[in-house]
């Protein structure tokens, strides 16, 4: 197997990162600094990255969880708030979540341990869209609606096209769907704030094709066969 192919499944980084560690000669073979990005690994063969022995080829796992409020979506945290480990803790491999979810947002996040499909999904060029359910403060006009559409300036950034569908209204509040395939720190909330409706609750509900559907909050549900490779072919 291809040396970046092999350090992106032991779960170090993705391929690309990983080209970048040996080219760097973070790489060793053997004992020996290897800059070869076209090595073929064989058995027996030692791989060292950054010192750290790796131990050959691991189960890839990939699962859909219900995000609940209140969770930060990292590994640790260093103010001691509940990450989202705390939904796979008892899955034996090292999940990491792949994206972000605000703290106040809730709904699903995918955590896996295959960096090469992380660094997919997360990748702007790739435009899966995540689709979330919002509830915005007051009434959201059909010229906001085809603001959001077309692209707000979110702050020295304007948006691409955005799916948006208006579920239901009062005076008072909006539940709206959104689609967008850009991931800028708090781009819903931003949105929607830049046309008068500020968010008061946020729900991611879709990754692509991938559905939170009846998923309950905290739990998590490993993606069929047929997810995992429409992620990766997407
Ligand atoms: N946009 C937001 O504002 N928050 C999220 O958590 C995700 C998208």
């Amino acid at each position: 197997m291809r040396i970046n192919k092999y350090i992106a499944q032991a779960g170090i980084a993705s391929r690309r990162k990983a080209d970048e560690l040996i080219a760097n000669g973070n790489v060793k073979i053997n004992g020996a600094v290897m800059k070869e990005p076209g090595y073929d690994v064989q058995d027996g063969d030692k791989v060292e990255v950054n010192g750290k022995l790796l131990s050959g080829l691991k189960k890839m796992e990939y699962v859909l969880i219900n995000k609940p409020l209140g969770m930060v979506t990292t590994v640790d945290d260093d103010k001691d708030r509940l990450t989202v480990m705390e939904c796979v803790k008892d899955i034996d491999a090292r999940l990491f979540p792949v994206g972000r979810l605000d703290y106040n947002t809730s709904g699903a996040l995918i955590m896996t341990n295959d960096g090469d499909l992380a660094y997919r999904i997360t990748h702007p060029k790739h435009e899966v869209y995540k689709t979330y359910r919002a509830r915005v403060a007051g009434v959201l006009s059909n010229e906001k609606v085809a603001k959001l559409r077309k692209g707000v300036d979110i702050g020295g950034f304007v948006t691409s096209r955005a799916k948006v569908n208006v579920i239901k209204g009062n005076a008072h509040s909006t539940i709206v769907e959104i689609s967008i395939h850009e991931g800028k720190n708090r781009q819903v909330r931003k949105m929607f704030a830049a046309v008068g409706n500020p968010v008061q609750e946020l729900e991611r509900i879709a990754i692509g094709e991938i559905r939170l559907g009846h998923l309950k909050e905290g739990h998590y549900r490993k993606l069929t066969r047929e997810e995992v490779e429409y992620l990766r072919n997407c």
